[in-house]
């Protein structure tokens, strides 16, 4: 049975003490997770020890980083690699979300790296694609969203892919309140996961857990997860407020 899960993206958010009172109030509200549920919490690299600190001891809870280097180790100034979370503890990295792509010009072939760097220290990548609005517009979603998975993750084994999460967040719905319906979401998911179908066969792709991000929030999370191919959200404005991503992480069917 694929993973349930909801993953926080704190992005560039929070001062320490801010941080540090969002990880209490997490920690007091305590979040049902069943076997197959988990929680991740992907805050600011700096963060990092604080949230091991207070989330050690939570069954199916995971702190993850948003980025890492595709470099193991070297003269990087300014980088954090793969491994060096790994020895922090870190079993989940972020890769290829749309900020970075678009901010810090990462390409389909950078990723690739990334994705191998990680999964090379037995992590998890958590995988982001998604189309932008135009794209969307235009209804060349499916393909754009393919063309994104083949760059970057179709060289790798049917024994490494299932170790990817991804979660695909369409541009125009990041950030900006604006939700792709349940349905849209369904349809794309349903379309990845025949991708990998395609490329990987049937019970690979049935073991790919597929999250939706882009403005989800406690009050639409249900009727989301809920979908036959959506596995849980990647969650970033919702996910600063505890009550908001504890009632997320509950919706996890
Ligand atoms: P949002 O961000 O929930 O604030 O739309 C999602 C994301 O970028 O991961």
């Amino acid at each position: 049975m694929r993973k349930q899960i909801a993953a926080a993206n704190w992005k560039m958010n929070l001062s320490l003490a801010q941080a540090e009172t969002l990880l209490n109030e997490l920690v007091d509200s305590s979040p049902t997770l069943g076997a197959h549920q988990e929680a991740i919490f992907a805050v600011p690299a700096i963060y990092i020890p604080l949230a091991l600190a207070k989330l050690a001891n939570k069954a199916n809870v995971f702190v993850a980083a948003q980025n890492c280097h595709q470099k193991e180790a070297g003269a990087y100034t300014g980088e954090v690699s793969a491994s060096m979370l790994q020895s922090m503890g870190v079993k989940h990295i972020i890769v290829g979300h749309s900020e970075r792509r678009e901010y810090f010009t990462e390409s389909d072939a950078l990723l690739a790296e990334k994705v191998n760097a990680i999964l090379a220290i037995h992590s998890t990548p958590i995988f982001c694609c998604g189309e932008p609005l135009a794209i969307r517009e235009a209804e060349t979603q499916n393909a754009f969203v393919e063309a994104q998975l083949k760059n970057s993750l179709f060289h790798l084994s049917a024994e490494d892919i299932i170790k990817v999460v991804i979660a695909y967040e369409p541009i125009w719905a990041i950030g900006t309140g604006k939700t792709a319906s349940s349905a849209q979401a369904q349809d794309i998911h349903a379309y990845i996961r025949s991708c990998f179908a395609s490329k990987y066969g049937e019970v690979v792709a049935n073991e790919i857990s597929i999250l939706y991000g882009g403005s989800v929030k406690a009050s639409n999370a249900k009727e989301i997860f809920s979908q036959p191919d959506v596995d849980g959200g990647l969650v970033g404005g919702a996910s600063l407020v505890a009550t908001e991503f504890t009632a997320i992480i509950n919706a996890l069917s």
